[in-house]
């Protein structure tokens, strides 16, 4: 069942605001998509001040801390929240994602591909079993969370 680490998850994806102006949401969206996952939440929000600084708490005492949360919250363009399903989507999220610095993720990653610098770095993905189920519970209400029947079941996976 979804929430078995290791088994099938639920991890939190989110198309930053850059990756939205710059015109990569369904490049990033393709790319879960693709590889088998499964969507089962999505929307366009500009995150409140509240939501970003619970969002990124564990990086409260990091010099960068104030300009990432005012620039996730400037409301330049809106945030893409995601929930994406499926097996071991925790960790290979983070592997499709690449490395945090863009200068250390693979070519063939999404930050190896599109991304410069590190504060631009167009896209969020959990780190953990328990920041998904964090994220998870911070961006979404239950009810915007929906388990559809999926055919990758019968295929991919
Ligand atoms: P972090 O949680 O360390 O990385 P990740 O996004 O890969 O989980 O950092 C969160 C975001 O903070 C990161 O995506 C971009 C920003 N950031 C900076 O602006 N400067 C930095 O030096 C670091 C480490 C992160």
């Amino acid at each position: 069942a979804a929430g078995t680490p290791g088994g099938i998850e639920r991890t939190f994806i989110a198309v930053k605001l850059d990756g939205v102006q710059r015109g990569l949401v369904s490049e990033i969206i393709g790319r879960f998509e693709r590889k088998g996952y499964k969507l089962v939440a999505i929307k366009s929000v500009v995150p409140s001040r509240p939501i970003a600084e619970a969002h990124y708490g564990d990086l409260r005492a990091r010099p960068f801390f104030k300009g990432l949360v005012d620039y996730m919250t400037s409301g330049r363009a809106p945030v893409i929240a995601m929930v994406w399903e499926g097996p071991d989507v925790i960790r290979q999220g983070r592997r499709i994602i690449g490395a945090t610095n863009p200068m250390d993720a693979q070519p063939g990653s999404i930050r190896g591909d599109f991304t410069l610098t590190v504060g631009r770095n167009i896209i969020h993905g959990s780190d953990s079993f328990e920041s998904a189920t964090f994220e998870i519970g911070l961006w979404f209400d239950p009810e915007e969370v929906y388990n559809w029947r999926f055919t990758n079941e019968e295929w991919v996976v």
